[in-house]
């Protein structure tokens, strides 16, 4: 039987969920829903499904629906997915799982009532570049993680519309690009209860609509004069086990080029996951830098949705369990939280005194 699925929010990162159900023998999509009805029709014309809604209620009240895909706004994703879990449907809900740990909180309680699957759209987590240097690791070869350094620096590259306002997004570079980096580092650290964080955050340059001769994504709904949120954060996540995680991102700053990097240090040896895969160790009194040898040295986005969506998909049948349930996407809201919380008061803050 194959998985009857309904999309909401049919903007940009639909179609990553729409291409990948469409491959799927596994799924059928089924109805798409936003409050932008031509972007619905669109979307729904193009992967064949049967039902357009504008209103996400119409959609969750369709009772052929088994599970939905939720790719709309940060500041919708609580309300939608209780709904949905109150409605009886499996959840996958793109990052971040929500805007405040409040939320956080009222979602990881649906999911308890309702029994539904939820995962959260951590993509990376299912990158295949993930689950190479995952396997070492869990085959104890790099030792004890105890430290990773993350960053996602864009030079120019604010999005505009509604990722550059904060009521809907939720906040700028650190919610929507340190989410992912932050993420991956403490999945492969093992999960490490999260004892402090220290953050900052900087709104020095504005979107830099100004300048010229540049391209960059711009959202839908773009507009120079609206931005409300930072250009630049940067922290230290320090744990329980003694480990730290030093981070930062931007949507925009003075570095020469845009960056990612994202490397783990163990007391046997070392990752690199991004921007290329590499592993550094020693054997018998050398330093070995040992390339794993796959087709993607990289980060593969469409690859990594693929196998996203087909272990959302397994999860909801029972054959496996997912990678990225709710518990970690409170953890998370709690490090974002706690980092922007940080920032304000200009101070370390343990974690217990991010505002809930
Ligand atoms: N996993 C990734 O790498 C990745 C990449 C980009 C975006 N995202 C996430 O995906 C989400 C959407 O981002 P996007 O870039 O596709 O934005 P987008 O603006 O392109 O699309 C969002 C759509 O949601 C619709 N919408 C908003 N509120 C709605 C509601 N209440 N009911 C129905 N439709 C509603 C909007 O009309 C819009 O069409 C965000 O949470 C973002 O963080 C994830």
């Amino acid at each position: 039987m194959t998985l009857k699925v309904g999309v909401i929010g049919a903007g940009s990162i639909s179609e990553s969920h729409l291409q990948s159900y469409a491959s799927s023998k596994e799924a059928e999509i089924y109805a798409i829903c936003d409050l932008n009805e031509q972007r619905a029709q669109d979307k729904a014309k193009k992967y064949h499904a049967s039902q357009v809604y504008y209103d996400y209620n119409e959609l969750l009240a369709d009772e052929n629906i088994e599970a939905v895909s939720i790719c709309t706004w940060n500041n919708t994703h609580a309300e939608i997915a209780i709904a949905a879990l109150h409605a009886g449907k499996h959840v996958l809900v793109e990052k971040p799982l929500c805007k405040t740990v409040e939320e956080a909180l009222l979602v990881e309680q649906a999911v308890k009532q309702s029994g539904k699957v939820l995962q959260v759209g951590f993509v990376r987590r299912y990158a295949t570049n993930t689950a190479i240097i995952k396997n070492f690791i869990d085959s104890n070869e790099l030792g004890e993680i105890y430290y990773a350094k993350a960053s996602c620096l864009r030079r120019l590259g604010n999005p505009g519309g509604w990722f550059a306002d904060k009521e809907r997004s939720g906040g700028g570079p650190l919610i929507d690009l340190g989410v992912h980096i932050i993420d991956v580092c403490w999945y492969l650290m093992g999960r490490p209860k999260v004892k402090s964080v220290s953050g900052n955050t900087y709104s020095k340059l504005g979107n830099r609509s100004n300048v010229q001769n540049l391209s960059f994504y711009k959202a839908a709904d773009y507009d120079p004069s609206k931005n409300t949120v930072e250009d630049l954060a940067n922290a230290v996540i320090r744990f329980e086990n003694g480990a730290s995680l030093l981070v930062d991102v931007s949507f925009t700053l003075h570095a020469k080029e845009d960056k990612v990097a994202v490397n783990l240090y163990g007391e046997k040896g070392g990752a690199e996951l991004e921007p290329e895969l590499n592993l550094i160790t020693e054997k018998h009194n050398t330093i070995l830098n040992a390339v794993p040898q796959t087709d993607s040295a990289t980060f593969d986005f469409t690859q990594a949705f693929q196998n996203e969506i087909d272990h959302f998909i397994a999860s909801v049948k029972g054959d496996k369990q997912t990678l990225s349930p709710v518990e970690d996407g409170v953890e998370i809201m709690k490090i974002l939280c706690g980092i922007y919380e940080s920032s304000e008061k200009g101070t370390e803050i343990s974690l217990e005194e991010v505002k809930i």
